[in-house]
């Protein structure tokens, strides 16, 4: 594919997203968004601790979370669990870089697991930890505490504690010991490398945890961030003669009889006769039964090995209400990215942006949250930054790519100040299956999911030039490619969706938070009305106005030049529309 001059209207859209880039170098700091009778939520004069539980590569779509009782006691039944939750990045290091930082990973650029284009090196000379959430609630007088697998990268030689976590408690899983569950390796901020041979993660985790609370509580240290980070449910890893093998993760013992008739739910697009995809997932064998049995195993033991987390936050749970310290701390449970298993013939693993690697669990518990409710608001990881700080009463950089998530009882989640209908899903590093040799270069995308109104549509543009379009109010299983149909039939559809993931591709800060404001810059008056309200285009609703057909017809359309496995800006640019497509 051939690069081409930017057409005038998109040119005009880049250099007004430029303007909006320059105002935002200095790192603007906006008066807090705390929304109304905010301060009165904590009813005290104190800042709220905050607890998260960050568990590894566990699934929303085949609900995991019914298989942990305790969460449900103690978190999804006292709190709220948000069910639009998804991570922009289906990969562990870029999917937790956006948790911390509050931005995309094409703001990151960190995408993928490891150097040179990801990892704890590439985080490091970034200096992503000069800005980032746990600096802010260090700033403001917390205590940061990590316990587990933070990203990948951190080894013995490379353990060293970021900032924010350098003077408070930085407990990192390294590696090679950080997915294999009976032979952890933990290293200390200055302390010796630690490898318990013989004892199971997840639960020198939880002791790890308890005497922590126990020592915070101890010495009053208040308010704190506590970060519980066990891999489970991931697979194990090791290394073998420069060899990484993936196995089924392993449960402690006492969990390993459990689940014995659970099965990787036979959804629609689960191991299909016939699929409509992009073409290195549409020729992908299908899955031998041989296969099946293998993905029901692996699937039983991620539910069996997601037992002793739920242990865990048990006992994490009472020793906070033992201290006193349970009224006033937010509890978020959440994962870095979702999983698929036999979805659409892939045998297991993540990186695609379905919404089995996309779409993940999400529950918070604490002051002024409600309780035993669930809320469809669309948030994502990059929201996650954002809705800490507003908890804690603190301001938000202006430079975050989305606000805070509506996660109290109070908030009007259809406030300007919360209103989320559109993020980007984006990938540069290939794909693999887990547990076999397979590899494709081509899973290189960038992807706009747009909820609300009525809509709920997945559109994706491929390296190869595929493009995918998935209507999931008729298709929640994202079966039937509406692309070339939809091209023919409602092609001012894709004139909106193209031009939205044109500015969410690049986006930044205010431009991320209210893509439509850089497609329509100038506030119209309402409906006509003289003298009405001013009335901005919100909203793929509000885009999809006829008024606006030609507009959307003439901007020129978002293309790669070809795969390549990292973030190179000049390998993505805007062509004109191409005749064959206007003539279909
Ligand atoms: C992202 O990082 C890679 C190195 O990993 C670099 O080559 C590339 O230019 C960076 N992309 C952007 C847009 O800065
Ligand atoms: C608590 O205080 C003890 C003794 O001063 C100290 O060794 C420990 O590091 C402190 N722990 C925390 C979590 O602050
Ligand atoms: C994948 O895992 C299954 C167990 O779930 C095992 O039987 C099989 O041999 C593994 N395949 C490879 C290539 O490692
Ligand atoms: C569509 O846009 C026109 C012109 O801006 C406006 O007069 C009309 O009220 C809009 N229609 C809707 C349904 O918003």
């Amino acid at each position: 594919m051939k690069a081409f001059a930017l057409l005038a209207p998109l040119a005009a859209i880049l250099s007004i997203s430029k303007l909006a880039l320059g105002q935002l170098q200095h790192d603007s700091i906006d008066a807090p968004d705390q929304g109304p009778g905010f301060h009165d939520v904590h009813g005290r004069g104190s800042k709220p601790n905050f607890i998260v539980f960050l568990t590894d590569d566990q699934d929303q779509r085949y609900n995991s979370l019914d298989y942990m009782p305790l969460v449900n006691k103690y978190i999804r039944k006292e709190g709220t669990e948000f069910t639009n939750y998804y991570t922009t990045s289906a990969m562990c290091c870029p999917s937790r870089v956006s948790l911390w930082t509050g931005q995309f990973a094409h703001n990151t650029n960190i995408t993928d697991e490891s150097a040179p284009h990801g990892g704890y090196s590439k985080f490091t000379e970034q200096k992503l930890d000069d800005n980032w959430l746990p600096g802010w609630l260090e700033a403001a007088g917390y205590s940061n505490n990590y316990i587990g697998k933070f990203i990948n990268g951190v080894t013995q030689s490379r353990k060293y504690a970021p900032k924010g976590f350098k003077n408070t408690h930085w407990e990192p899983l390294v590696s090679p010991g950080i997915y294999t569950f009976y032979d952890p390796i933990f290293a200390t901020n200055d302390g010796p490398i630690e490898r318990l041979t013989g004892k199971y993660q997840t639960d020198v985790i939880s002791d790890k945890s308890i005497k922590l609370l126990d020592d915070l509580a101890t010495n009053k240290t208040d308010p704190f961030l506590l970060v519980i980070s066990p891999t489970a449910p991931h697979d194990e890893v090791w290394f073998d003669k420069g060899r990484t093998i993936f196995t089924p993760p392993v449960p402690a013992k006492r969990h390993e009889h459990l689940f014995k008739d659970a099965r990787v739910p036979r959804s629609p697009n689960f191991n299909p006769d016939d699929q409509d995809k992009v073409s290195w997932i549409q020729t992908l064998p299908k899955l031998t039964q041989d296969e099946e049995a293998q993905l029901d195993e692996k699937f039983r033991s991620r539910l069996r090995s997601l037992q002793a987390t739920d242990e865990l936050v048990e006992r994490v749970i009472q020793r906070l209400e033992d201290h006193g310290q349970l009224d006033n701390t937010y509890i978020i449970y959440t994962t870095d990215n979702g999983y698929h298993l036999g979805t659409h013939r892939m045998y297991a693993g993540k990186q695609t942006a379905y919404e089995e690697d996309v779409n993940i669990p999400f529950l918070i518990r604490g002051p002024g949250v409600a309780k035993g409710r669930q809320n469809d608001a669309v948030a994502t990881h990059t929201h996650f930054a954002a809705t800490v700080l507003r908890l804690a009463g603190l301001p938000t950089p202006d430079h975050l790519d989305a606000p805070s998530i509506p996660v109290l009882a109070q908030d009007d989640r259809n406030a300007a100040s919360f209103q989320s209908e559109t993020f980007a899903v984006e990938f540069w590093a290939g794909a693999f299956m887990e547990n076999k040799t397979f590899r494709s270069t081509q899973n290189v995308y960038k992807s706009v999911r747009v909820f609300g109104n009525g809509n709920n549509f997945f559109y994706s543009v491929w390296c190869t030039g595929e493009h995918e379009l998935y209507d999931l109010t008729k298709d929640p299983y994202q079966i039937h490619n509406a692309y070339a149909k939809t091209l023919v039939k409602k092609p001012y559809l894709i004139d909106r969706l193209d031009a939205l993931l044109n500015v969410l591709r690049t986006c930044k800060g205010q431009t991320c938070r209210d893509p439509w404001s850089v497609l329509h810059p100038i506030e119209e008056p309402n409906g006509g009305n003289k003298g009405g309200p001013l009335k901005k285009v919100r909203s793929l609703k509000d885009a999809l106005n006829k008024s606006y057909d030609d507009y959307y017809a003439s901007l020129p359309r978002f293309a790669f030049k070809d795969c390549r496995n990292y973030y190179d800006a000049s390998n993505e640019l805007t062509v004109p529309k191409s005749p064959p497509q206007e003539d279909l």
